[in-house]
């Protein structure tokens, strides 16, 4: 419909441009006359004036139709209902003493003279504003409406900000960004990968890469030193709060460095992205643990520093406690970790028994605690059992005196270290000794370069198989690969693993040693990575790189709980789209074209 002073024949738009955003006007502006558009969060009808709250992704400005300024307005205005999207001209006008301070457009507000109904909308399944509870199964059917949400709009403007800062500080630091595929070919091992059929290749599939990593060593190889790339990957992986089937890499290999030039290099980045998108400064250099100090002190590889509490091994003084359960324990080659909790009295009795409900899914079937009184005496059941030795050490490694709680584990050290590492963050998060609001990195570094299963002894890359073994470290690599470390490395943030990355291989003796180890024989190392090999006969550079998980970095720098509130069309824990119901069947014809058959008897869609 035109409005007044639109030409006939004209759209509003050919003859008005808007002036500001809905977030942008101050009491500066005061007189200006001023096009806004928008959506209308909401509107009410007060004696005669219409009000409406006008908002686009910058914010919310109050906007009136005086009947006395334009009637036609007003009577459009009055018609005006939830998410309808509309033009207006106006004049800014004072809010006087009727300021509304949670709003940064309070100020003011825009008296109305002209209004465009561009669309209606009808009434949304649910209301766009942030205290929401409508179930995320909803709102991610109608995620166009979601993404209206101010704070998802938010999130995704904050994950803008982070990519176009990378860019800048990388093309600042002799960075190129270069495309590497997404069809590339299947190599067994690693992540599972999701295949995408060939029609030109019948029966012939691609893998969808799981990470750009052997094309950026072989840039480096190219002699494109320095490269990165903002990249999806993907991994048909057992999705969680904190993983997508398809997620985005910050993608970097660097030429002619070591671990340290890396890791500066991308301390100076963090840096940069904490100063610019979220103004706060990070220390520098960031806090360096080993593998080993990690799992000891906080049962995770990658700990969460915003909280104090630290574990620690008893497993010595309770080898010959008197205490059956840990003696059974050590005697067939467990541990005994334990965890000392200050403030003990705040730990109630039933939270304490609740903690062994709570370590079941860890396989672990029972979980200890004492009260430490006076003399460091011990009020548990199992107090008079220990050897008074025995306890003294104990209080005296954990550091325990009167008041504290100490709770125990004792298990196999994987399962013990696992276990007790979730008790630290559960109990910390009861007594809210966990530090909101505080940023707290690290590296970890030296960590194993192969995991080794303790039945089969059947050895496995913990990283991929072109992770350098420390120089120190390689004449173990056939007598105790178990104890040969890596020179790889993650970056840690509150707990979650926002990157990793390591020193590559790149003489092919020792990468032929590494195949040998991990029971590739020639052949096969030949047959899944030739192309790689063949290209390290060429001169390969010392070369290394990392990659950061950034919706990981998005999901943190935003204060969000969950990666799919930084990523604008994302998939459920299902890995469906609910928008677009993807993944779906297909014509018969099409699977015909690419001589795939599907199995008459699949599982139901659940
Ligand atoms: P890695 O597998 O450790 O290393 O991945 C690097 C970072 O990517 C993020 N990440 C994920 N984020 C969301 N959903 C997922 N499913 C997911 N998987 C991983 C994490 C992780 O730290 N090519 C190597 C890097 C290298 O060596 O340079 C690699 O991909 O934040």
């Amino acid at each position: 419909m035109a409005s007044p002073s639109t030409p006939l024949g004209t759209s509003f738009l050919e003859t008005h441009r808007r002036s500001h955003t809905c977030g942008a006007l101050r009491e500066t502006d005061i007189d200006a006359r001023v096009i806004l558009t928008g959506w209308v969060q909401n509107y009410r009808d007060h004696g005669g004036l219409v009000f409406i709250d006008l908002r686009d992704r910058e914010g919310v400005t109050q906007v009136v139709f005086d009947p006395g300024l334009s009637e036609a307005a007003h009577r459009t205005a009055g018609e005006l209902r939830s998410e309808h999207c509309i033009g207006i001209v106006g004049k800014v006008v004072t809010r006087g003493s009727n300021k509304n301070a949670n709003l940064a457009t309070g100020a003011i507000e825009v008296w109305a003279t002209e209004l465009e109904v561009f669309s209606k909308a009808e009434t949304p399944p649910f209301p766009i504003e942030d205290r929401l509870d409508t179930n995320e199964a909803l709102r991610l059917k109608y995620r166009y409406l979601d993404l209206r949400r101010p704070k998802l709009q938010k999130n995704l403007m904050v994950r803008s900000q982070i990519t176009k800062t990378v860019r800048e500080y990388l093309a600042a630091d002799r960075f190129l960004e270069i495309e590497t595929p997404f069809m590339v070919k299947y190599t067994p091992g690693g992540a599972r990968n999701f295949l995408v059929p060939s029609r030109l290749n019948p029966g012939e599939f691609y893998a969808l890469a799981e990470s750009p990593q052997i094309f950026k060593q072989l840039l480096m190889v190219a002699g494109y030193d320095r490269y990165f790339q903002i990249v999806r990957c993907f991994r048909d992986e057992d999705l969680r709060l904190d993983r997508q089937p398809e997620f985005t890499q910050i993608d970097i290999e660097m030429s002619f460095i070591d671990e340290v030039q890396l890791q500066t290099t991308i301390e100076g980045m963090v840096a940069k992205l904490w100063r610019d998108v979220l103004g706060r400064e990070v220390t520098l250099p960031m806090r360096r643990m080993t593998h080993a100090e990690a799992m000891d002190r906080y049962g995770v590889d990658k700990p969460d520093l915003r909280l104090d509490l630290v574990l620690c091994d008893v497993t010595a003084p309770c080898r010959a406690s008197g205490f059956r359960v840990f003696e059974g324990v050590v005697a067939a080659g467990g541990i005994v970790k334990c965890l000392r909790v200050p403030d003990g009295d705040k730990l109630s009795r039933s939270m304490l028994d609740g903690l062994t409900d709570f370590a079941k899914p860890f396989g672990i079937k029972g979980v200890a605690f004492a009260r430490i009184q006076d003399g460091g005496v011990w009020q548990a059941p199992f107090a008079k059992s220990f050897s008074d030795a025995a306890r003294d050490e104990v209080n005296r490694i954990a550091g325990a005196g009167p008041g504290d709680v100490l709770i125990f584990v004792a298990e196999k050290a994987k399962a013990a270290n696992t276990c007790m590492g979730a008790i630290r963050i559960h109990v910390g998060d009861k007594l809210g000794l966990i530090r909101k609001g505080e940023f707290q990195f690290m590296w970890l570094v030296d960590p194993p370069l192969f995991e080794v299963d303790d039945d089969t002894r059947q050895v496995a890359a913990s990283h991929h198989p072109f992770t350098s073994p420390r120089t120190a470290d390689e004449d173990l690599l056939e007598t105790a690969p178990g104890d040969v470390l890596a020179r790889a490395y993650d970056l840690v943030l509150n707990g979650v693993e926002v990157g990793g990355g390591s020193i590559r291989i790149h003489r092919s003796d020792l990468q032929a040693r590494v195949f040998r180890t991990l029971g590739i024989s020639d052949d096969d190392a030949r047959a899944k990575f030739g192309f790689l090999l063949e290209a390290f006969r060429y001169g390969p550079p010392p070369h290394g790189g990392i990659a950061l998980g950034l919706d990981r970095l998005a999901m943190l720098m935003a204060g969000a709980d969950s990666l799919r509130d930084v990523i604008a069309f994302p998939k459920t824990q299902k890995g469906s789209d609910l928008m677009t119901d993807a993944p779906t069947a297909v014509a018969k014809k099409q699977l015909d074209e690419l001589f795939i058959q599907v199995k008459a008897d699949l599982p139901a869609k659940g």
